[in-house]
């Protein structure tokens, strides 16, 4: 669109990307007519790539969009656009009934990451399953819910909350599993995809409880604090940015982690690194590492200095397509840069520290580490610069935008030419968030604020093992002088099979030997009881089979009367 400036992209990108991701939506999407009401499909691009389907996860995000906006408008509101998010909510419950190569409702198939755009399963080969989509969906459909309790329609909420219940159970149930990453090719553990689980489960938490539904609370929010504690896991220290897979064998650096960034702000968390929040000093970091990994692969982005905008793609080895800088990903770099502006400008200082130093020393060379107040020089030269560098993104956007403001998926990475999927439904509604965020408009807060971890000697963050049973195990063994009883097994509190790490159990009535045990509750596990000669150290285990036991409900207590296996 060779626009010069930001501003004046904005200005005239602004309605066409509203209109182009409307147009994306079936049946009254002039694009997307053969749809099914509410779906969201990826592009109208049917060759080269197809992209004629509904993925789950751009659906949500699209969406999100547009509940955002319906809950952000005055009164009266565009009705047109409340039908298209019941829609939506109606078509994705449909989609959770129907089984497809991931599974049913009940054995994975909320992993399956697209459908056919009639709500039929896509039965071709594919990276299975991805498992951000449910995660996602929950979180746009609890926008749509809170709307709907801040405005009494409780009863509304009830017909909406089976199809958030199955995707937060799925998320509770899976978070720790492996799977395909939001690009579709790395079967691992990854940044974006714990990211978006961990805010589902913290919101799903936060509406069950306001829905009476306490046991639901309870569990979304162990798992929420676990997912949490994972998240911690990806940093990496050395290279000082997020390693977004745990598979692949590349560098790690990826949009991956801008796009969780900007999709985890919550305005009222501040710069909290705990949940990687935009201005947050390791979210500032990463930034700097994914940025600088395109400065020299893309020859649009030539001759550029230090802090310069640039194009950005997904990461820096990606081939897909020649490997291209994508709209969506350099739009997100702005919106993460936006975001952290609003907080400092909210909280009135920024924070440098060692780990976000060379961030800040890219505007400011000789800038030390320490807090800023608004109404020092030196907080104003870097968030000037820093607005000016988040613009710089919006404009190499525009420079790259054809006249007609359609945005595909990519441009070329030497001719700056729009490839891949036109008019991708996802590059839309980052142009529509990257906007708002630099025109100060910040999101509805999701429960990010003071969030705490645990950590261990070793700093490593501490699991919530969640409601907690007891059992008192007692077994009747005949021992020698010197040797002991002890218990191990399958779960942390029996120390995992590992006979260092067993439990020891006190001979109070000899040769009768107990031991009382905090358990997760509602947990079925495997056990052995072992007998370890304190001098020699030698280990005698009892015989097969192992014994297997479900612990009681949370807070109540069993005993164990238990035969040694000779
Ligand atoms: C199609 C996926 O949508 C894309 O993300 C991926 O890079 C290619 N397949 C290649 O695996
Ligand atoms: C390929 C992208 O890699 C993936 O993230 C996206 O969901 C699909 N295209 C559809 O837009």
């Amino acid at each position: 669109m060779l626009s010069n400036s930001a501003n004046d992209y904005i200005q005239r990108e602004g309605p066409l990307a509203q209109a182009g991701l409307l147009a994306n939506i079936g049946p009254n999407g002039n694009q997307a007519s053969a749809a099914a009401p509410g779906i969201a499909i990826a592009s109208p691009s049917t060759s080269n790539p197809n992209y004629l389907y509904s993925w789950t996860r751009d659906a949500a995000l699209v969406f999100k969009v547009i509940v955002d906006h319906y809950a952000r408008s005055p009164a009266p509101r565009d009705l047109s656009l409340r039908t298209l998010i019941d829609s939506y909510a109606d078509a994705q419950s449909r989609l959770q009934e129907v089984e497809n190569p991931s599974g049913n409702i009940t054995t994975g198939g909320l992993g399956e990451p697209k459908f056919n755009i009639d709500l039929t399963a896509f039965t071709g080969s594919w990276g299975r399953p991805q498992r951000d989509g449910p995660g996602l969906r929950a979180t746009t459909l609890i926008a749509y819910a809170n709307w709907l309790l801040d405005n009494s329609n409780k009863t509304h909420v009830n017909t909406l909350w089976p199809t958030i219940q199955l995707d937060l159970d799925y998320v509770a149930d899976n978070w720790n599993k492996t799977g395909f990453d939001l690009w579709e090719e790395v079967s691992s553990s990854s940044f974006w995809t714990t990211a978006a689980q961990h805010r589902a489960l913290r919101q799903g938490a936060e509406l069950a409880k306001t829905l009476s539904k306490d046991d639901l609370a309870e569990s979304y929010s162990t798992q929420a604090d676990n997912a949490l504690c994972f998240l911690q896991s990806y940093w990496n220290p050395n290279g000082s940015y997020i390693t977004s897979n745990t598979g692949g064998g590349r560098s790690g650096i990826d949009a991956n982690s801008i796009l969780a960034s900007i999709h985890s702000f919550d305005p009222s968390a501040g710069c909290d690194a705990l949940t990687f929040q935009p201005c947050s000093d390791k979210a500032l970091s990463n930034l700097k590492a994914y940025v600088d990994s395109f400065k020299t692969i893309y020859g649009i982005n030539e001759g550029f200095s230090e802090n310069e905008a640039i194009a950005t793609g997904r990461y820096p080895e990606d081939i897909y397509m020649e490997g291209n800088p994508w709209y969506l990903t350099t739009f997100a770099v702005a919106e993460q840069l936006y975001d952290s502006l609003s907080v400092w400008d909210a909280q009135g200082s920024l924070q440098i520290t060692p780990v976000s130093l060379s961030f800040f020393q890219q505007f400011s060379s000789n800038v030390q580490t320490g807090n800023y107040g608004a109404d020092s020089q030196t907080y104003g030269t870097l968030t000037s610069k820093i607005r000016a560098f988040a613009d710089g993104f919006i404009a190499v956007n525009g420079n790259y935008t054809p006249e007609s403001g359609s945005l595909a998926e990519q441009y070329g990475k030497d001719d700056g030419k729009p490839t891949s999927a036109r008019d991708l439904t996802w590059s839309y509604a980052s142009a529509i968030t990257s906007f708002l965020a630099h025109d100060g408009i910040v999101p509805t807060p999701w429960g990010a604020q003071g969030l705490q971890i645990r950590r261990d000697a070793n700093g490593h963050c501490i699991s919530n093992p969640g409601p907690m049973s007891e059992i008192v195990f007692e077994v009747e063994r005949n021992t020698l002088y010197g040797e002991n009883v002890y218990i191990t097994g399958s779960i942390g509190q029996l120390g995992d099979w590992e006979p260092a790490n067993a439990v020891r159990l006190e001979p109070k009535n000899y040769p009768s030997w107990t031991v009382r045990i905090e358990i997760p509750a509602s947990t079925t596990f495997s056990y052995k009881y072992i007998v370890q000669d304190q001098r020699s150290g030698q280990v005698t285990w009892e015989n097969d089979p192992n014994h297997e036991v479900a612990s009681p409900f949370k807070g109540q207590s069993v005993v164990l009367s238990d035969t040694w296996h000779d």
